[in-house]
């Protein structure tokens, strides 16, 4: 079966991107992005592209290319699922806040509110594709509902789960380790993953696309995002055992990381893992452990967010302790707000929680990142619910300077790995700044052994 409408419903960092990808290296299929957001919409159909609502590197110039051509982006819902032979469903799978599972499980309700809406709107046959992350055996769900509020046109779903990192979207969807095509293992099913196969096969090796059940799809990504963080939560375990050992996490790192099974990626100590997805995937991971009676996979698995949220709270109480037990009134610079460079998205970033801990503590932070907006920064905060939104504004400032920011601060925190942060006039920040004038390097960034020399007093995790 050859495709040659494709509609994705969510435009989000996923949609987005994978859309615009999938649309540049298939002209012959056109692919129309869907989303509720009428601004998000706007903003990928802005002429300019600086403005597109997710910033990644390269994006702008495969937008560029497809959009008008075969990409379009569109408030339309309802057509653009008619009009198509394979829906994309990218839309968020946040944890749950409310009810059974709260904090834990997947909140489900922007699936079943597209399935619904699929069953709705459809008068021809389709392929369902999962693009969202979900838990094991969503699928049965998505279908039941197809099935039993349809109009009569008939389904088949798979489970294609997203593996592009946010900062590298472009560059991963372009050469995938691999692309993950789960489906039913009948005809109907068979002949629904090689039609997916043949769009990604445009560009990606066939060797490359593995096609598996459903069920093992669905729980492939879970498990990669949960090994990941393994990782993540591992390397920051031990970089607290190096701090007082007199090891360095960096060597120790390095050292392992050319051991072949082991491997040099994620091993580098942070002040914790952010990110839309890791901490929900885990804890999507517990839930379901759990809710099959199997406690001791659930607490394994938890113990990584366990650590990771320890991490977070280390580093904010260093600063206070450093900074002789009180940072109250004093003015403590953020260098990076973003989960990690590259991206503007600050889902679950450690910044977040490192401000909280400190304003709780009446510092008086002010902070600047290369891609994020104050409005988003306030946002963050006051999603957390600790203060109110005066508060949060008194006690955080944004500025779009950096040496505004670090003017005469009593000490910076680094707390995302911009490249930009090594370039700056170290000299002639100290020169402006309180003394002793401190760094706490929440990401390893800096050149520690030149800031020692300007005068800074550094701290860098696991050192
Ligand atoms: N962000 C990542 O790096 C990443 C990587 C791999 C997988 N994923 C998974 O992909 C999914 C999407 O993540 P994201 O980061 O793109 O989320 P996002 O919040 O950036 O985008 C989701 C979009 O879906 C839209 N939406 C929700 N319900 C809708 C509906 N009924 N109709 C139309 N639009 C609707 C929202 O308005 C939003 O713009 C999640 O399940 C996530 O776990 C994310």
């Amino acid at each position: 079966m050859k495709i040659k409408n494709i509609c994705c419903i969510g435009a989000g960092y996923v949609g987005g991107p994978t859309m615009a990808v999938i649309a540049q290296k298939n002209p012959g299929i056109k692919v129309t992005v869907v989303d509720l957001n009428v601004e998000r919409i706007a903003a990928w159909n802005d002429t300019n592209l600086d403005n597109l609502p997710i910033y990644e590197p390269g994006l702008d110039k495969v937008v560029g290319e497809a959009r008008g051509r075969n990409l379009f982006f569109s408030t339309e819902v309802d057509k653009a699922i008619d009009e198509a032979e394979m829906v994309f469903i990218s839309v968020n799978t946040p944890t749950k806040t409310y009810g059974v599972g709260k904090g834990m499980a997947a909140d489900l309700k922007y699936i079943e509110l597209c399935a619904r809406q699929i069953a709705r709107v459809s008068t021809s046959n389709k392929i369902i594709v999962e693009k969202s992350t979900l838990p094991v055996r969503t699928a049965q769900a998505i279908k039941s509902i197809l099935d039993n509020t349809g109009n009569g046109a008939k389904f088949q779903i798979l489970s294609n789960p997203e593996f592009l990192a946010e900062g590298t979207a472009v560059e991963d969807l372009m050469a995938p380790d691999r692309v993950l095509i789960g489906g039913e293992q009948t005809p109907e099913g068979l002949e629904a993953i090689d039609a997916l196969v043949n769009v990604y096969g445009t560009w990606v090796a066939k060797e490359n696309i593995i096609t598996t059940n459903l069920w093992s799809s669905e729980l492939s990504k879970l498990t990669a995002n949960a090994f990941l963080a393994q990782r993540v939560s591992s390397i920051n375990s031990l970089s607290e055992l190096c701090e007082v050992t007199g090891a360095d996490v960096n060597e120790v790192g390095r050292a392992i990381g050319k051991d072949s099974r082991i491997g040099p990626k994620f091993l580098k100590a942070s002040v914790g893992f952010g990110g839309s997805c890791f901490q929900k995937d885990i804890l999507n991971l517990v839930y379901i452990s759990k809710s099959y009676g199997l406690d001791a996979v659930a607490d394994y698995w938890e113990q990584v967010i366990i650590m990771n949220d320890h991490q977070k709270h280390r580093f904010a109480k260093n600063i206070v302790k450093t900074l002789y037990n009180t940072v109250s009134g004093k003015k403590i610079a953020f260098l990076g707000w973003a989960f990690k460079k590259d991206t503007n998205d600050t889902r679950e970033s450690a910044a977040i929680y490192v401000a909280d801990i400190l304003l709780d503590e009446q510092a008086s932070i002010v902070a600047y990142d290369p891609k994020v907006t104050a409005q988003q920064m306030y946002g963050d905060l006051d999603y957390l619910q600790t203060r109110d939104t005066a508060s949060n504004k008194k006690g955080l400032t944004v500025v779009n300077d950096p040496y505004e920011a670090l003017e005469d601060a009593h000490a910076i925190a680094v707390l995302t790995e911009w490249d930009e942060f090594k370039t700056y006039d170290w000299q002639k920040i100290y020169d402006n700044m309180q003394k002793p004038a401190f760094v706490f390097d929440g990401r390893s960034v800096l050149d520690k052994v030149a800031l020692e020399k300007i005068g800074f007093q550094v701290y860098v995790i696991g050192q």
